[in-house]
């Protein structure tokens, strides 16, 4: 009885031994928050019966991702999977690059699981080539409760003049007012939600969906531009190429008093075990309200040709969008679920908050994809887009007027 019960488990365990394979996933998730993250997915893999293959690359945005991925398919070596956004899904199936998921996202009823809006982004002339894993919002104010107290401001600003009055006491008080890494996307990032507190949503889509030039040479566009370039004076001078992580740290740290950044920030304060509304606090962008600047976490699957390794592909692209690790995956990243039918128990107040906001605002236009994060345009435009805002906030003799004007060059 024994043997056979031996014999009978080794033969359940055959197909998961004969098709066991490496799974070697491209991403560049690499801080704190991002690490302990990852480590859910790969339980997911590895509880399949296959290898995690970590292919990390260094650099908050992925732009060094984006280019190793790129001499990895030159070389005819492409990962089983790449972490990548909106905009560049695209631009790989059109290649041909891409994988065909539709059997396993019928099964797993992905058409309804997700929202249309995103599902509609994974999929290339209707079919599912890539898995999204969550919802990050881009227009958050991390904020640094004590510091915020200590310098003599009584609320976290939520308009963009109370934000400018909290900048200048807190930077009286001594500290680094704005939390900043000057970098081209996260130059980006902080522009995005000015624009969006500045214009509104409305004014944000014409702009950086549409693309419409009068938009973007607008005054309100010229406005925008002359406010971000304010916000440089509460900056501290080791802000140049400082990386996303390293500066969220000196928010958590009490160097700098808040900082705006998409969610991912989060997953930083949750490492280095802050607690929501007690150590520090998070609020839309000032003068956002209402309106979700988002972007999605997603990997492409790119073909294989062994049996391994399509199982192995098929077992992380599930494993993706499985509630437990829908729910500890995005607890721990600072993110919110894609998929729409998990529950927020479990999930912080500011994950809470996030949820009803993506819901209310997908009920009324508002929301909106992230620029900086790729999920607006194209990625020719989009870096385009990186050298002008950067330029900008980088020369103080550029005018917000010329500024606007290459904005419009830079999309054309
Ligand atoms: C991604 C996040 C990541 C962040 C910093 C964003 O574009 O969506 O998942 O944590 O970049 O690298």
């Amino acid at each position: 009885m024994k043997s056979f019960i031996k014999l009978a488990s080794l033969l359940f365990l055959l197909p998961i031994l004969t098709f066991a394979a490496e799974v070697e996933v491209l991403h560049f998730w690499t801080s704190a928050g991002e690490s302990r993250a990852l480590v859910e997915i790969k339980k997911a893999v590895q509880s399949k019966g296959h290898q995690w293959m970590d292919f990390a690359v260094d650099g908050g945005g992925g732009e060094n991702a984006r280019a190793v991925l790129t001499q990895r398919v030159a070389t005819g070596s492409a990962p089983i999977a790449a972490q990548m956004k909106g905009t560049e899904i695209r631009s790989w199936a059109e290649r041909g690059m891409l994988a065909n998921l539709d059997k396993l996202a019928l099964a797993e009823n992905w058409d309804t699981i997700l929202p249309p809006s995103i599902g509609s982004q994974m999929k290339y002339n209707g079919h599912y080539v890539a898995v999204p894993v969550n919802v990050h919002r881009l227009n958050w104010l991390w904020v640094n409760l004590e510091v915020l107290k200590a310098s003599g401001v009584q609320e976290v600003p939520t308009t963009l003049d109370d934000f400018f009055l909290a900048l200048d006491k807190i930077k009286k008080a001594g500290y680094i007012a704005l939390a900043h890494g000057s970098q081209p996307w996260q130059d980006t990032v902080l522009f995005e939600s000015v624009v969006l507190s500045v214009g509104g949503p409305e004014f944000y889509r014409r702009a950086f969906v549409d693309l419409n030039e009068s938009v973007l040479t607008s005054a309100t566009m010229q406005r925008a531009f002359a406010l971000f370039r304010k916000l440089r004076n509460y900056t501290d001078s080791r802000s140049p190429g400082r990386d996303w992580n390293l500066t969220t740290a000196l928010v958590i740290r009490g160097k700098a008093g808040m900082q705006i950044m998409g969610d991912w920030a989060k997953g930083e304060f949750i490492a280095a075990n802050m607690q929501a509304g007690k150590q520090y606090a998070c609020v839309p962008s000032p003068g956002t309200q209402g309106s979700f600047s988002y972007t999605v976490d997603a990997f492409a699957m790119f073909k294989v040709k062994k049996a391994d390794q399509l199982k192995a592909q098929e077992a992380f692209a599930k494993s993706l969008l499985e509630t437990k690790v829908q729910q500890k995956f995005n607890q721990i990243k600072g993110s919110i679920p894609v998929r729409v039918d998990i529950s927020a128990d479990g999930f912080d107040t500011c994950a809470q908050a996030s949820m009803r906001d993506f819901s209310d605002a997908g009920k009324n236009g508002r929301q909106l994809p992230s620029v900086a994060t790729h999920m607006a345009m194209p990625l020719d435009k989009l870096t385009n887009v990186y050298e002008v805002v950067s330029e900008f906030w980088n020369d103080g003799q550029l005018s917000p007027l010329k500024a606007s004007q290459l904005l419009a060059e830079a999309v054309k």
